[in-house]
């Protein structure tokens, strides 16, 4: 299950869906109110629940006709994810805006995407949080603290160099950060160069 909240970083939220798309995974996905205007700001795009899988398709990039991708309104506190008992594998917070770890955090559930990543925690399956906000203050370390003791993998939005090395594009950054959710959830990636014990490998390839 993907979370979509309202901090900037919309790219690593598509970077993510797309990698699942195209690994064949298949997707619950909520996208907050909040997150409907950074995707506007940071895309141009409108994310309609009414218009979801057009919407979600011009976002990504991709033919979602054959994707096997649910959406769920984040209004919808009925909705399956809602339970412990509907079946998914995890899920995944990405970008997680300070309010949304704050709210995870205390069990708040003010909408779905809280309610769906408490009852992730509560069934002990794999929750991964990728709070993007700097710099943070001591309440925000406090729900981070909060998540990770919970169990959730706290995975800050802070991209490495050393898969593209210091002259990476923004694209490269961004599936840094995608590539580290999909290794926390056990999902099969090629979104980056792993590091492979050879200082300077990534610029020789670059070169
Ligand atoms: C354009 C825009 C960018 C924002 N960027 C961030 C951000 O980087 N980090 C953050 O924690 N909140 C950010 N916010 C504030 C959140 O959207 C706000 O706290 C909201 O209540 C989060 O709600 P949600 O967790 O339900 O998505 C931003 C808001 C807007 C409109």
């Amino acid at each position: 299950m993907i979370g979509v909240s309202g901090a900037s970083g919309t790219p690593y939220a598509a970077a993510v869906l797309r990698a699942l798309v195209d690994a064949g995974e298949a997707v619950d996905l909520v996208v907050s109110r909040a997150a409907r205007l950074t995707i506007l700001d940071e895309t141009g795009l409108p994310f309609r629940d009414g218009r979801w899988r057009d919407d979600l398709a011009q976002w990504l990039g991709r033919d979602l006709a054959t994707a096997d991708v649910v959406h769920w309104a984040a209004g919808d506190l009925a909705a399956g994810p809602s339970s412990g008992s509907y079946p998914v594998r995890g899920m995944a917070v990405v970008p997680a805006s300070t309010a949304a770890c704050a709210g995870i955090a205390i069990g708040l559930s003010k909408d779905l995407l809280q309610r769906a990543a408490e009852v992730n925690l509560k069934e002990r399956r794999p929750v991964v949080v990728v709070p993007r906000e700097t710099p943070v203050t001591r309440s925000h370390l406090e729900h981070l603290i909060a998540l990770y003791d919970a169990g959730a993998v706290v995975l800050p939005a802070s991209p490495g160099f050393y898969g593209a090395g210091a002259t990476a594009s923004a694209a490269q950054l961004v599936d840094f950060v995608a590539g580290k959710v999909l290794d926390a959830l056990g999902v099969e990636h090629h979104l980056f160069r792993r590091w492979a014990g050879e200082l300077g490998a990534a610029r020789a390839e670059g070169a």
